[in-house]
């Protein structure tokens, strides 16, 4: 067992803004009986998201405000709620969590936790791991107005204070009692900001995965239930007789990758597949489409009805502009012109501008609407999709840059199909993501399945901050394409790109 490190500095001093990242550290969040307790959940998946491993600690009340469940999803271990217990290889979980965290976070504490902590009473896993531990301890009260003016909590939390850690909130506001007072939870952010503050320029404590508590790879993170995913795959065949056309390598390992990532995730999954060469995933609702007209009226139908669309497959830039019915001839040679296809995910991307951006017809004859188009957002419905695109380069990735402004979509994934166990057909794929205003991010290679599940962790990301952005009612204006309509558009709306030609199976 270790001495605990008395140097974490007092209270909200070293709060900053919840942006910083926590990648690679270990925190363990540490929750006990209060109402607030379903808030612990925001900050386990908002700790997820910024790349720390979370272990999750709760006292047996806590359990009875948010099942375990919920958090071994988010941090896939499993969580901790005694200090007898013991992990599959025979350690005492609670030491192991405390020998190897970066920093607790009791978030909520109770009245009852900060008199149990202050007085070193280990009758519980939480005050078990605090008294075990080096980490620094950030503890975010929340209880009754009256409870945290009592003389007793003020000398606990004093006491907490004493021992170094840092104590960040309580808010004043509306409580659980229908009361006003100062004892509500502080804002998630600020609690992470505080946590941020108390790990400073720390190293990490502890880096290898195998001293930490272990993932449980039984769990699967369900992040990704009840949306719905659009993902295509494979390449576009473009007739030019009877039997032949213009294609490409693709394999649809990359797209199917991503479609089976998010089924295992919980999403609802249309797979919009070209030509394949691989076993295509059961449990998705399989759209055949192999030509870009095919592909792209199957996408814009199905869009509607999505919240992520990724666009994995490789879509011909150009096809025959005449198709002979019948196989021609060899005699003579063939000379063939060549006219550009349509740009799915640019039109994809326009048409979930113009949605947001004015509503539909449907939307204007709301009578709500006195006439006037309406947003959707008036109408009540779901934020706009995320939009995911690839871009297949060969050598450099420097057009990627302006394929993501062009195209107009929230991810671009670019790959260097000319290296080696890179693009198309390989088991593995080396990516940069690119997302407006932010600095392109390089991973390394990996197998693509790990680059799907890497993908749907930003989109999972930008899929939460969207639905807050929209709870909260915050302009969904913000970041549409405010250009005039071109003919194209303006005279058919996002409903009326519906007819296809593609053949549609469920898969179960
Ligand atoms: O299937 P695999 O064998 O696993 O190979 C994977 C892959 C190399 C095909 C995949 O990783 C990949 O890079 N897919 C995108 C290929 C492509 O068409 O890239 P692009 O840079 O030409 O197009 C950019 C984006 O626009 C893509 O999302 C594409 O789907 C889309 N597009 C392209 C042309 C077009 N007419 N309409 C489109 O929507």
């Amino acid at each position: 067992m270790t001495s605990p490190d008395r140097s974490a500095a007092g209270t909200e001093r070293a709060e900053r803004p919840a942006e910083l990242r926590f990648e690679g550290r270990l925190i363990v969040l540490a929750v006990t009986g209060s109402i607030a307790a379903y808030k612990a959940v925001e900050l386990a998946r908002a700790l997820t998201l910024s790349g720390a491993d979370v272990q999750v600690l709760m006292t047996h009340t806590a359990t009875s405000f948010v099942g375990p469940l919920t958090f071994e999803t988010l941090t896939r271990r499993r969580v901790m709620r005694d200090p007898l217990e013991l992990l599959p290889d025979s350690r005492i979980g609670h030491i192991v969590a405390a020998d190897t965290a970066d920093a607790i976070l009791v978030a909520p504490a109770t009245a009852r936790w900060l008199a149990a902590m202050a007085h070193g009473l280990a009758d519980d896993v939480i005050t078990a791991t605090c008294l075990a531990s080096a980490a620094p301890v950030v503890v975010a009260p929340a209880m009754d107005g009256e409870m945290h003016a009592h003389p007793a909590t003020v000398a606990n939390l004093a006491a907490l204070r004493a021992f170094g850690y840092t104590i960040v909130g309580p808010d004043t506001g509306a409580l659980a009692s229908g009361a006003t007072g100062e004892g509500r939870l502080a804002e998630p952010s600020r609690i992470l900001g505080a946590l941020a503050g108390a790990l400073a320029d720390r190293p990490v404590r502890v880096p290898g995965a195998s001293a930490r508590p272990p993932l449980d790879p039984t769990i699967r993170p369900t992040d990704l239930a009840g949306y719905r995913v659009l993902v295509t795959a494979g390449g576009t065949a473009e007739p030019i007789d009877a039997v032949r056309f213009i294609g490409n390598r693709s394999t649809g390992k990359m797209g199917v990758a991503v479609a089976e990532a998010a089924i295992a995730r919980g999403a609802e999954v249309t797979l919009v597949a070209g030509m394949t060469s691989v076993p295509l995933p059961q449990g998705v609702t399989l759209v055949r489409a192999e030509t870009a007209d095919r592909m792209r009226a199957a996408v814009l139908q199905a869009l509607p009805a999505a919240d992520v669309l990724v666009m994995a497959a490789a879509v011909a830039d150009f096809r025959p502009a005449e198709i002979h019915d019948r196989k021609l001839a060899r005699d003579g040679g063939l000379t063939l012109e060549l006219e550009p296809t349509p740009d799915i995910l640019a039109d994809a991307a326009r048409a979930v501008r113009r949605r947001w951006q004015q509503g539909t017809a449907d939307d204007a004859a709301d009578p709500a609407s006195n006439g006037e188009p309406v947003r959707v957002r008036d109408a009540g419905a779901a934020p706009p999709p995320v939009l995911v695109g690839f871009a297949a380069e060969t050598g450099s990735l420097q057009r990627a840059g302006d394929k993501l402004a062009r195209k107009g979509v929230d991810l671009l994934v670019a790959n260097d199909v000319s290296e080696p166990g890179s693009g198309f057909g390989t088991e593995t794929n080396r990516v940069t993501v690119l997302a407006p205003e932010a600095a392109p991010e390089p991973w390394p290679l990996l197998p693509k399945h790990e680059v799907a599940h890497r993908l749907l962790d930003r989109v999972g990301a930008l899929l939460a901050q969207r639905s807050a952005r929209w709870v909260t009612g915050e302009s969904r204006g913000e970041g549409v394409d405010s250009r005039p309509l071109g003919p194209a558009e303006a005279d058919g709306n996002f409903r009326a790109f519906v007819g296809t030609e593609s053949r549609t199976e469920r898969r179960r």
